[in-house]
């Protein structure tokens, strides 16, 4: 246990970084450091994603026998290929819990510096309170401060806030309902995939899970900024909460950056590197990135999954056709230590992988 342990922890590590939030209140706008500038994002192509048209998935329609509907399990599928994105409503966690989340997670985001800093991260390791991906002191680097947390298979108290006093007890109720729906949506994702659920979720349910808690303080010029590098998550699902009403997550879609609007009270379900290679690519991990806002602090909660560091990551035999295996085998610790080796650079951990046919 203790050695499953460690494992874990020295998946990765990042440079330490200035406090984002602190700087942001400090400085006036014409003062945003040279390390902050990002040139790509002045340049962003906006377009907004109109309500019907980033596919949204009624979950009830799924679960419930009673209203199951085939037409959504096809939306379900079409979204995993075509999108890697999906809004998810009717998701079954209550409302007051969502409320109850953000409100704690918000919370800890207020303390002043010193609090926070009580749960930084340590060297060497990614858990905990500040920054992730920076390896060099050159890089150019994200307008956020974040604080990462692995709930599963085991937890490190030591990186675990304590104010808001609920705080913990919140973060383990809501990490457990995201659970449950990431095994539903799995089994779902097996339907339309033509495997046996039982064998997906053997795969993939109950191992690993963390979260990263993102905060992006605002900037008055916003457009100068990039909240989160555009990158795909190296995991199998995530699972995104928008905690407060402030948009800025864009994925990219036929090469322009498109902004998401969640609805309220959706989930935002995306389809991350390990699942595209355990799908054989029939499942896209889509590159997305946050931008910030001028006026407001915006704030976003991800729950990530993916198998345990030992399992290794190969695609179903019934998704070999006869393209054969499109990825290079490895094993989830091998690419967790790639993707956190690198700086947040698009899908280029991914691209890695991929066996030149
Ligand atoms: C992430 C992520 C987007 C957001 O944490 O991997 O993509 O909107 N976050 O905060
Ligand atoms: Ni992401």
């Amino acid at each position: 246990m203790a050695s499953e342990l460690s494992t874990h922890l020295e998946l990765g590590s990042s440079l330490t970084v200035p406090n984002v939030q602190e700087l942001a209140s400090a400085i006036s706008s014409s003062e945003i450091p040279e390390r902050y500038l990002r040139p790509e994002a002045e340049a962003r192509v906006v377009d907004s994603i109109d309500d019907d048209e980033l596919p949204v998935i009624d979950l009830m329609k799924l679960v419930d026998p009673e209203l199951f509907d085939k037409e959504e399990l096809s939306r379900l599928g079409l979204a995993c290929r075509e999108w890697g994105f999906f809004q998810l409503i009717n998701h079954g966690v209550a409302k007051e819990m969502i409320e109850k989340t953000k409100n704690d997670i918000m919370g800890f985001f207020k303390l002043p510096l010193k609090e926070k800093e009580a749960f930084k991260q340590l060297p060497g390791q990614i858990e905990g309170y500040g920054q992730m991906f920076v390896h060099s002191e050159e890089q150019k680097l994200d307008w956020a401060d974040m604080l990462t947390l692995v709930t599963k298979p085991h937890k490190d108290m030591r990186f675990w806030p304590i104010n808001p006093s609920s705080f913990r007890d919140t973060i383990d109720k809501y990490t457990l309902k995201i659970e449950n729906v990431v095994d539903c949506l799995y089994a779902l994702m097996a339907k339309d995939l033509g495997i046996d659920p039982k064998v997906m979720l053997k795969n993939l349910s109950k191992q690993m899970q963390s979260i990263r808690i993102n905060y992006y303080p605002p900037c008055k010029e916003a457009n100068k900024v990039l909240g989160l590098s555009p990158h795909s998550d190296g995991i199998a699902l995530t699972v995104l909460l928008q905690a407060n009403d402030v948009n800025g997550l864009q994925i990219k879609k036929n090469n322009k950056w498109l902004l998401v609007k969640p609805k309220p009270g959706a989930f935002i379900v995306n389809i991350g590197d390990m699942l595209e290679i355990m799908t054989n690519g029939k499942y896209k991990s889509v590159e997305h990135r946050a931008v910030i806002n001028m006026e407001e602090a915006r704030l976003s909660i991800a729950t990530f999954h993916l198998p345990n560091t030992d399992v290794i990551l190969r695609p179903f035999p019934e998704l070999i056709n006869g393209d054969g295996e499109l990825y290079k085998t490895i094993s989830v610790k091998e690419y967790s230590k790639e993707y956190f080796s690198e700086k947040l650079n698009g899908k280029s951990a991914l691209e890695s992988m991929k066996l030149k046919k």
